[in-house]
């Protein structure tokens, strides 16, 4: 079994693929833009060859060169698990007659207007929505949907550029911030807590199943620096509250065409109980979501996502031990970490519960948190019932602070 990977070694959990499939004995093809000497030692032991390549965001220019250096070699999966590159994966499929999700399903998972369409046409609640290029669209789209509504890009990620918009005063405000913005969705403001629901697929169906709880909602967490986010795993997926949003989540698949490998989705349920489709990629949440799974069972996805892709079967438990959660924390002030307050007492506290803990050192330069939910570091904690869960990763959040100066 010969398996191409794009982007083996970034982001940063996809060593962990690279290695997952290794150990099933496939054959794994790298195809990166570092340099071979960049590429972490896992990645390096893991990999039958590596492919170079000077810009791999540029299809044009990285298809042609991947067809050349797999010259005479039969390759039996094309896979990515970075959202920028899973439809350069669909493209270089068809181009060489390798089964898998063709382009057309994996765009659905791409663009948030067609995927909201598909949703929408299975019968299933979506956000009232409309694509808008221009400000004239945003205003007749504003007036169409009403307010509260939500501004954001078609092809967004972490909530960059995402605005909630309370009248048509904010709306004008708001307007020329968003020029480089090329396509955007307005829509319909849906009030309510958020879920993700993560799934390992074999031919469109889910094999594996996970839900996790944003809190607070990550437009919240991205706007209020002195918040700690936490997102937690949800052990009993079999509750009232969270059973409906698994129904949405498996008609989500059947609507858009799911094919193998991971998929991360995200809903919202609102106080009445109703529940509506958020987004959906074809590809794995980030931010250690997959190790927060993984501390969930105790089961190794990364190595699972493999099996599942190349031979169609998964082998790991779905009984869910914990509820897990992470805690991302962003040091107050600027510059360079000073301390790490409270940790000791926490850690003492908490011991049995801590999964893991990756905080920046002291000394190191802190991280843009507008830019990575990962922000300054974070712990991960968990426990069999939820209420302990949330009371340890809100020590997590409250307790420990980080400084810096
Ligand atoms: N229609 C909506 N109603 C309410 N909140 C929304 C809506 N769309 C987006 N948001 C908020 O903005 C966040 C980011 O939007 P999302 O569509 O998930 O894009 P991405 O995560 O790719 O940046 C969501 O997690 C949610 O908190
Ligand atoms: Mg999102």
């Amino acid at each position: 079994m010969k398996v191409v990977l794009l982007a083996p070694a970034y982001p940063a959990e996809m060593p962990q693929f690279t290695r997952g499939l290794a150990e099933l004995g496939v054959e794994v093809y790298g195809v990166g833009d570092s340099g071979v000497d960049g590429l972490p030692p896992l990645v390096k032991r893991c990999l039958a060859d590596y492919l170079q390549v000077p810009r791999i965001m540029d299809e044009e220019d990285t298809i042609p060169r991947i067809h050349r250096w797999l010259r005479g070699r039969e390759v039996d999966r094309v896979e990515s698990l970075w959202e920028p590159l899973v439809i350069l994966a669909a493209r270089l499929r068809e181009r060489f007659g390798i089964p898998g999700m063709s382009v057309d399903a994996v765009v659905g998972f791409r663009d948030k207007q067609l995927m909201k369409e598909r949703v929408a046409a299975a019968g299933l609640r979506v956000p009232r929505a409309r694509r808008v290029r221009t400000t004239a669209e945003v205003w007749a789209a504003a007036e169409a949907i009403g307010y509260p509504l939500i501004l954001k890009p078609i092809a967004g990620a972490g909530s960059a550029d995402t605005y909630r918009v309370d009248d048509a005063g904010e709306l004008g405000r708001l307007l020329p911030r968003l020029r480089h913005v090329r396509e955007a969705s307005c829509e319909e403001f849906i009030d309510g807590e958020e879920f993700t629901y993560d799934t390992i697929c074999v031919d469109g169906r889910p094999v594996y199943e996970n839900v996790a709880q944003y809190l607070p909602r990550p437009l919240i967490a991205r706007t209020v620096e002195s918040i700690s986010p936490i997102i937690c795993t949800v052990r009993d997926l079999d509750q009232p509250t969270i059973r409906p949003g698994i129904e949405l989540g498996r008609g989500v698949l059947r609507a858009l065409g799911m094919g193998s490998g991971f998929t991360h989705m995200e809903w919202y349920r609102k106080a009445d109980g109703e529940v509506v489709f958020g987004e959906i990629g074809c590809r794995p949440g980030g931010a250690r979501l997959v190790d927060q799974m993984n501390y969930t069972g105790d089961v190794d996805l990364f190595r699972e996502w493999g099996r599942a892709v190349a031979y169609g079967r998964f082998g790991a438990s779905t009984e869910r031990l914990y509820n897990a959660a992470i805690i991302f924390k962003r040091a107050r002030g600027r510059g360079r970490i000073t301390a790490h307050a409270g940790l000791a007492e926490f850690v003492r506290r908490y011991r049995p519960w801590i999964c893991a803990e990756d905080l920046l050192p002291i000394g190191a330069q802190r991280r843009n948190w507008l830019q990575t939910l990962v922000s300054d570091g974070w712990l991960m904690v968990r426990h069999p019932q939820w209420a302990q869960a949330l009371e340890i990763a809100r020590a997590a959040a409250d307790d420990v602070t980080l400084y810096a100066e």
